[in-house]
């Protein structure tokens, strides 16, 4: 596994990128690619929805299409960012043009395969399969990625600046852990939601008024995570210089742990990976 922090560049080909979805996800990616200097007319997008198209055009200037056969001509990347249940279709459709010109084919929906891409591509192509998360659309996401053998050196390149721009990149060299990863950072960012909104009720509980229990846990959530991407250390470090023999974060976390908190943490996650899988094997 190795994982990327470097700031984004413009995309390394020459070649135009080619979007297949132009919703939340494709717009942020876009988004971040335009302010790294990839030129509005190297970007095609398909998409169905009128108002998203003529917001994509109007925003970014890139070229937009109702059908993705239109928006993948002479295009070197396809990125497919459309909901999982419509991939195989729209895959499907656009087997004839990809046998034909041999794409690199980037998908960011969660659960399809590199495999499953692939094959309803009608096989033998090069696929990057991703797996982002939420904050992506404010370009603070971690994204998982995962090549096939048919992806070379610059295939690479080429998709993970495309992720750069939705946060960081981490590649993942066995596929079967990327229902992992989807357990840990596609599905993570709303376990940090669920404990905020636990520390909200208990603050009000305590008799604290509503604006100030959500002010004072945004704000500890916020400053917990910057401590934690900005200072180096451990997260055990950390929370052990917060914690005083005797003190009122001892007595907090003896609680959790005397509750079981790690194993239900470890529970979850393992739960959230088998219905990864489930949900993989049902797509197909
Ligand atoms: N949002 C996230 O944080 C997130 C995180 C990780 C992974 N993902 C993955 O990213 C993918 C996109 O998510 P999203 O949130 O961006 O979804 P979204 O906002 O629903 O965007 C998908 C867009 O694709 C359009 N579309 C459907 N069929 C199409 C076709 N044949 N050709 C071209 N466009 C078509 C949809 O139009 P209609 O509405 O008319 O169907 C919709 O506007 C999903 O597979 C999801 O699993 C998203």
């Amino acid at each position: 596994m190795t994982a990327s922090t470097n700031p984004q560049s413009p995309i390394p080909s020459s070649a135009p990128i080619a979007f297949i979805g132009g919703g939340n996800m494709a717009r942020s990616l876009i988004g971040g690619l335009i302010s790294a200097g990839t030129p509005a007319s190297a970007i095609r997008v398909a998409e169905p929805v009128a108002a998203l198209r003529e917001a994509l055009m109007r925003d970014f200037g890139v070229l937009v299409f109702e059908e993705a056969i239109d928006a993948v001509a002479g295009a070197g990347t396809w990125v497919f960012a459309v909901k999982p249940q419509v991939m195989r279709a729209v895959c499907e459709n656009l087997a004839v043009q990809a046998r034909a010109t041999r794409p690199l084919s980037v998908s960011i929906a969660a659960g399809i395969t590199a495999e499953q891409l692939d094959r309803w591509l009608g096989g033998g192509n090069a696929v990057v399969r991703c797996m982002p998360n939420t904050p992506a659309l404010l370009g603070a996401g971690v994204t998982g990625l995962f090549a096939n053998a048919q992806v070379g050196a610059d295939g690479r390149a080429q998709a993970e600046s495309l992720l750069a721009s939705a946060g960081k990149t981490v590649w993942i060299e066995d596929e079967a852990l990327m229902d992992a990863v989807t357990a840990v950072s596609g599905s993570g960012p709303a376990y940090v939601f669920l404990l905020a909104e636990a520390m909200e009720a208990a603050a009000r509980r305590q008799g604290l008024p509503d604006d100030a229990a959500r002010a004072l846990v945004l704000q500890t959530v916020l400053g917990a995570a910057r401590m934690l991407t900005e200072s180096n250390e451990p997260p055990d470090e950390l929370r052990r210089r917060v914690t005083s023999p005797g003190g009122t974060t001892q007595a907090a976390i003896e609680t959790f742990e005397a509750g079981g908190f790690r194993d239900l943490v470890v529970k979850a996650i393992d739960n959230a990976t088998e219905r990864g899988r489930q949900l993989s094997a049902a797509n197909d």
